[in-house]
């Protein structure tokens, strides 16, 4: 079953958002495998986002990501990767369709709320960053 790694930023959490976006992904159908309200640290920070280090933004998104609690949460389902892209919205919130995440909630390219991965070799690294797997979680076939 396909996995990836979402995460509510600081912007999202201090807002009260979680619970909002928690709810949109449950309600299309993803299952929640792993959940934690998290701090983190700049050198996690900078393990996260190193494909953008030569980005002059690279040291306000370490920052930014590293101001207050994150919601970081792994989901599965079919082509879980590729639907939560198109929920979350594109990057920038000033371009976001309204009924996404994005678009609904969001002003600012660096206070966009929420972080997905972007392919399957990022979720697979992203979920292994921030999750032991003893931390995820298997549901029953029964159900
Ligand atoms: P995210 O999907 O978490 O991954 C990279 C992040 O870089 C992106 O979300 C944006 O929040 C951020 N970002 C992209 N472009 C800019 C920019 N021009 N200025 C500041 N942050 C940016």
């Amino acid at each position: 079953m396909e996995k990836t790694f979402l995460m509510v930023k600081p912007d999202g959490v201090q807002r009260g958002l979680i619970g909002d976006i928690v709810s949109r992904f449950e309600s299309k159908g993803f299952q929640l495998v792993g959940a934690k309200l998290m701090s983190i640290s700049e050198e996690l920070a900078e393990k996260h986002y190193e494909e953008h280090k030569e980005r002059p933004f690279f040291s306000d998104l370490v920052q930014f990501i590293t101001s207050g609690p994150v919601f970081a949460m792994v989901w599965q389902g079919e082509h879980v990767i590729a639907t939560a892209r198109q929920m979350m919205g594109t990057t920038n919130p000033q371009e976001a369709a309204p009924g996404t995440i994005r678009g609904d909630y969001g002003l600012i390219v660096g206070k966009n709320i929420i972080h997905g991965s972007d392919s399957v070799q990022s979720a697979e690294r992203e979920i292994k960053l921030f999750f032991q797997e003893e931390e995820l979680v298997e549901y029953s076939k029964l159900i």
